[in-house]
């Protein structure tokens, strides 16, 4: 192992997360665990320096008192208590913090992205051994750094599904295709689905339903191409680190023992592989571009699981689900051109189904909208909105209704959230 590891052992804080980050700040890998993890359970962790006890209020959750195995303190590493609240107003609890890490426990400063991977790495070939891993690769940040760290270890033993469901933006499929099929050299099984999603959706209107048969879908191809495949011991997932760590303990086990797999088929006994689960997320992007991923796919903008399903309102038909495909794909186009791409949080196009009355080539148009929406946001709680300069969004209208079939018109959505969602469904 090439990085020294500090456990942050919960006992009630609400800043264990913030902690762990400032420690990888300072340069030293840490990861939080439950406070009644046991002795046993923290020798067994090679290269651990030393145990930090964080403990908000007094260690205490829900009025009740707790504390750490007694057993622990017989530990061969230096422990210190300490509470991140107290810290992040005191120069001299950083101070502390500093002493504790290099001086008390001896760390160096080896946590960086090439050292991640490495001992990723070793991990993952202890891990899997000579058996293969099937991915379902979204072409989303987190399943193709997960793949490509994949490929990083076991080579041609990791299997990707990649399901075209229809509802992707203009060229995620073909990129996903060149980047790990022909660039990487991953075994990589493309289905073709598009007919079989769009016809299941047609004529249903209600967004939830949407989301659900998209889901149920997604989940019966992927299991049907698990079913042709033989010898296939593990399961890759995409988990990272604020998927598992509860920020604002409630509960006192920080970290959830075992994850939700997100659905994926239980039926077929695999293990779980989550090689990014200690990462958040700009690490995740970190660690895509060490491994040599496109921008366009690390820095990718969020994109709903349902994909532009939820963009294209009601009932989807083809010809509205094109018409918001190129619309976004001009937004993104012209938004990369103005070197906002990465500058705002997340920006769309989307298509109502109402048509208005307009003017085409001195006739009458009676078509589609095309809403624009562009939003900045830390936790998607609360969203304000990006103020696109007129100029460009000038050049953005025209482009989409001079170049996107069945459009007459463009709006800009003005309102934040609340009391307008990011997505309209
Ligand atoms: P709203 O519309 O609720 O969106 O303000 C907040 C963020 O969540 C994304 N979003 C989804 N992501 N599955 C997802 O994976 C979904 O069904 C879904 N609905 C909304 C949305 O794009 C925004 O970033």
């Amino acid at each position: 192992m090439k990085q020294d590891l500090i456990a942050i052992l919960d006992l009630g804080s609400e800043n264990n997360s913030a902690l762990a980050r400032k420690i990888r700040d300072m340069g030293v890998y840490s990861e939080i665990y439950p406070h009644d993890i046991t002795k046993a359970e923290l020798e067994a962790m090679p290269n651990l320096k030393g145990v930090i006890l964080n403990g908000g209020k007094n260690n205490v959750v829900d009025g009740v008192k707790i504390d750490v195995n007694a057993d622990i303190y017989s530990l061969n590493v230096p422990f210190v208590a300490y509470d991140f609240e107290q810290a992040k107003c005191e120069q001299s609890c950083e101070c502390a913090l500093e002493d504790f890490l290099f001086a008390k426990a001896g760390c160096e400063k080896n946590w960086n992205m090439e050292n991640f991977i490495a001992d990723a790495v070793e991990q993952l070939k202890a891990q899997i051994g000579d058996n293969k891993v099937l991915l379902a690769l979204s072409g989303g940040v987190d399943s193709s750094v997960v793949a490509a760290l994949l490929m990083k270890a076991i080579g041609k033993n990791l299997v990707c599904v990649h399901v075209n469901h229809g509802l992707l933006r203009k060229g995620e499929p073909e990129q996903v295709v060149r980047v790990f099929r022909e660039e990487m050299g991953a075994t990589l099984i493309y289905v073709d689905a598009v007919d079989r999603f769009l016809d299941k959706l047609a004529g249903v209107a209600d967004p939830e339903k949407k989301r659900k048969i998209i889901g149920e879908e997604f989940i019966r191809v992927f299991e049907e191409e698990a079913d042709k495949l033989e010898g296939i011991s593990f399961l890759g997932q995409g988990t990272i680190y604020p998927d598992i760590v509860e920020s604002g303990t409630k509960t006192v086990k920080v970290v959830k023992s075992h994850h939700n797999v997100g659905g994926l088929p239980e039926k077929f006994n695999f293990q779980l592989v989550e090689p990014l689960k200690y990462l958040f997320k700009d690490e995740v992007r970190a660690c895509g571009k060490a491994l040599g991923l496109p921008d366009s796919m690390v820095y990718r903008q969020p994109f709903p699981g349902p994909g532009l399903g939820v963009r294209c309102c009601g009932a989807i038909t083809r010809d509205r689900l094109e018409a918001v495909r190129e619309s976004d794909a001009i937004l993104r186009e012209e938004f990369a051109n103005a070197g906002l791409e990465g500058k705002v949080w997340q920006y769309f196009t989307l298509i109502p189904d109402t048509k208005s009355v307009g003017v085409k080539d001195n006739a009458r148009a009676f078509e589609y909208p095309v809403v624009i929406r562009a939003v900045n946001t830390i936790d998607a709680m609360t969203a304000s909105i990006e103020c696109i300069e007129y100029p460009l969004l000038q050049k953005i209208v025209n482009r989409i209704i001079t170049e996107v079939k069945g459009v007459n018109r463009v709006c800009y959505d003005l309102t934040p959230k609340p009391t307008g969602t990011i997505e309209w469904e």
